[in-house]
């Protein structure tokens, strides 16, 4: 029994009362890929355009005031709830362009010989952003593999001091591996190095505070968190966001403007160029609000105990066989398998028949899949929403596909 009532939670979201195929009741497991939204990040959306909507940050009305202090409050609740400072809050569009801001504007302080230290583990976002950045300073690449249950061998040899950066993810987004960012970013520290957390995955489910972690930047999307689709967040230690030169330019983050050149205000607005997103910050604000009520703690053991549940239930099927730890230790609620002989996508399809969806794929995490030696898995991913029926019903559905494909 945890502190999370999912049964009320439930009725705030209304997108779960709704039936899909064969009018099937929506058993949604996906929130890995993207997260529903409850009424209360809805109703936050409607009112700033009923009432307020503006340019934020510019204008000499009321409307344009209250649009930047909406704007503004959301940035210091989401700033409160990783433990940071709002200065240190950049709005982006998703933990993927907050990852390739950091990437880009290092670009100047890389030269070849250097470094760039990631894992086996990671979503392309945190991946392909440093390949790319490597192709243009003529570093090198270098990752921790991944040991066979999925978990990030730290080898502290590969931190060296050629090492700048090291950017791992604060949970996997295929197996739920929670590696342990804190002793990889002081030993990168040690070494001098930077420290980037893609916690794309972590922050919506458990508690994080960046000060404990202590690392230099962490990223991650609003839409995975009950919030909007189209905002992503990017923190910053303040010293290390005023160091890098901005990424994307244009009105609203400069300073002084003359033909023959720029200054630039300083963070966050150095890396907010353009009229700010204010309805999708009202409703992530809002997310923030909810989340908040329920308690990280409370979500983490919810899913974690839904996780242990799918473990049990998935593992006793013949012929299942979970992709990562089979124990819920150091590990979100991000359930991944194989069934023997049906193919990932033949498995979806049949679960969304009965209404339930979940993820089929390499779910953008392509070398992780190689390294497990699994062409594609089934990702069952749990939130605040979810409930141990569902976890049940997710189980006999894949008893009815393996049944259905006969194997
Ligand atoms: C671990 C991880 N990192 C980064 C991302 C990218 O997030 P977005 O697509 O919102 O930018 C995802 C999305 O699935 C993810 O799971």
């Amino acid at each position: 029994m945890t502190g999370l009532d999912p049964e009320t939670i439930r009725k705030d979201f209304p997108i779960l009362s709704r039936t899909v195929r064969n009018g099937k009741p929506l058993v949604y497991l996906d929130s890995g890929a993207t997260s529903q939204h409850p009424v209360q990040v809805l109703d936050a959306e409607r009112e700033y355009y009923e009432r307020h909507n503006a340019a934020a940050h510019r204008g000499a009305h009321l409307l344009g005031e209250e649009a930047t202090s909406i704007y503004e409050d959301a940035r210091a609740k989401v700033a409160g709830f990783i433990g940071a400072e709002a200065q240190e809050v950049v709005f982006t569009k998703s933990a993927t362009e907050a990852i390739n801001l950091v990437a880009f504007s290092l670009t100047g302080s890389i030269k070849p010989g250097d470094e760039i230290l990631i894992s086996e583990l990671e979503h392309h976002a945190n991946l392909v952003p440093w390949q790319q950045l490597c192709l243009r300073t003529g570093a090198t690449l270098r990752w921790f593999t991944s040991l066979p249950d999925g978990r990030i061998d730290v080898d502290p040899s590969l931190i060296t001091e050629r090492t700048k950066i090291v950017a791992v993810t604060g949970q996997s987004n295929v197996t739920g591996v929670i590696p342990p960012v804190a002793d990889i970013a002081a030993l990168a520290h040690e070494a001098g190095a930077l420290v980037l957390c893609d916690a794309a995955q972590s922050v919506p489910h458990h508690p994080v505070d960046v000060k404990a972690l202590d690392v230099d930047f962490l990223a991650f999307s609003g839409h995975k968190m009950l919030g909007p689709l189209g905002l992503g967040v990017l923190y910053g230690k303040y010293d290390q966001l005023d160091a890098l030169p901005p990424f994307l330019t244009g009105g609203s983050m400069i300073e002084v403007v003359r033909m023959e050149e720029t200054t630039f205000l300083p963070p966050p607005a150095k890396f907010e160029p353009g009229v700010p997103a204010v309805s999708l910050a009202a409703g992530l604000g809002a997310a923030v609000d909810y989340l908040t009520a329920l308690g990280m703690d409370n979500v983490a053991a919810h899913e974690e105990s839904l996780a242990a549940h799918a473990l049990g239930a998935l593992g006793e099927i013949p012929g299942v066989r979970i992709i990562g730890p089979v124990t819920t230790e150091d590990r979100g609620g991000t359930v991944a398998f194989e069934v023997e002989g049906v193919h990932a996508h033949d498995v979806g399809q049949v679960l969304d028949e009965l209404g339930i969806a979940i993820r089929t794929g390499h779910h953008c995490a392509w070398p992780l899949h190689r390294a497990l030696s699994c062409q594609a898995s089934n990702r069952a991913s749990f939130y605040v929403y979810n409930t141990h029926s569902e976890v049940d019903q997710l189980a006999e559905g894949v008893r009815y596909a393996k049944q259905f494909f006969g194997v």
